[in-house]
């Protein structure tokens, strides 16, 4: 059934598990996301990025739609996510489309500005109803530093400056920089789980963990027992997908149906799916 990320997210930071959250592209992503999350049994969230929006000629309706009906008929509870949105317009239409929840990034933005935008979006977002994620991670650029990219080596969540900014802005969650990275297609990520505990100790909402995908097993579990509730995983459905349908082509050099290859993207996305369900230590589903 249909359900809701702050639901989800709330559950799973009560048995100290955390629950994951795939980026999603095209149907087959919606349909092997949502078939690992049945076969493992547990809870799911389904979630669009902005630049998977531009992808579709910038339009949300159609991979909705997909992955609500998909939710729909899940045994699982399934929640769907608007990710890394930077646009207004994109962030008004969450709620019409079926999303219950957004994660507004205004992390390129020097504190302040990040501060009053989020904060916009945040009492936006609560007067639709709909949970909201930021994410603070811009340690350069407010002490006159270049900067930094959020997730640069060496970009850092601030304890303190995440605290009052949660608290000022009003958002349910935050994206917190602790040495994890974008895009990353090999798991050697190195967290640093002492600023993630000081993190979690001077927070009361949920953490979030991006860029996922390049995070080994055992950093994602400790991650996961430091205070991560919500963990993010794009890039490495795709590496399982592409890689799977690069080794069929490869093999199968007249192969022109794309049923043939796509089936086998999809199966290779499952087992992936499974795997990192399986890491986070996610409870069955309720
Ligand atoms: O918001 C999406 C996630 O942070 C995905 O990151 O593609 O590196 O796993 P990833
Ligand atoms: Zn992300």
């Amino acid at each position: 059934p249909l359900a809701t990320t702050g639901d989800l997210v709330t559950r799973a930071a009560a048995a100290r598990s955390a629950v994951a959250a795939f980026n999603i592209i095209t149907l087959e992503h919606v349909e092997a996301v949502v078939a690992g999350a049945e076969s493992a049994g547990v809870p799911v969230v389904l979630q669009v990025s902005e630049n998977a929006v531009k992808f579709r000629y910038g339009r949300l309706r159609p991979i909705a739609r997909a992955a609500v009906a998909a939710a729909e008929r899940s045994a699982v509870p399934v929640a769907l996510h608007l990710d890394h949105v930077q646009s207004d317009d994109l962030l008004r239409q969450a709620s019409d489309a079926g999303f219950s929840s957004v994660m507004y990034d205004a992390s390129r933005l020097p504190y302040a500005e990040n501060l009053a935008a989020t904060r916009a979006a945040a009492e936006w977002a609560h007067a639709q109803g709909l949970w909201i994620e930021a994410e603070l991670g811009e340690i350069g650029g407010k002490h006159g530093h270049p900067p930094l990219d959020a997730h640069a080596p060496g970009a850092r969540t601030d304890p303190g400056e995440a605290h009052a900014f949660v608290a000022d802005s009003g958002v349910d969650a935050l994206a917190v920089a602790v040495g994890n990275a974008h895009a990353m297609t090999e798991r050697t990520a190195a967290l640093d789980h002492d600023l993630l505990k000081r993190l979690a100790g001077a927070l009361e909402v949920p953490l979030v963990l991006h860029g996922s995908s390049g995070v080994p097993d055992e950093e994602l579990a400790a991650a996961v027992a430091g205070g991560i509730a919500k963990v993010n995983v794009g890039t490495a459905l795709n590496v399982a997908m592409t890689g799977a349908i690069r080794a069929f082509l490869a093999t199968h050099p007249q192969a022109v149906d794309s049923r043939k290859y796509l089936s086998v993207g999809r199966e290779a996305m499952v087992a992936e799916v499974e795997r990192f369900v399986a890491v986070l230590g996610a409870r069955p589903a309720p």
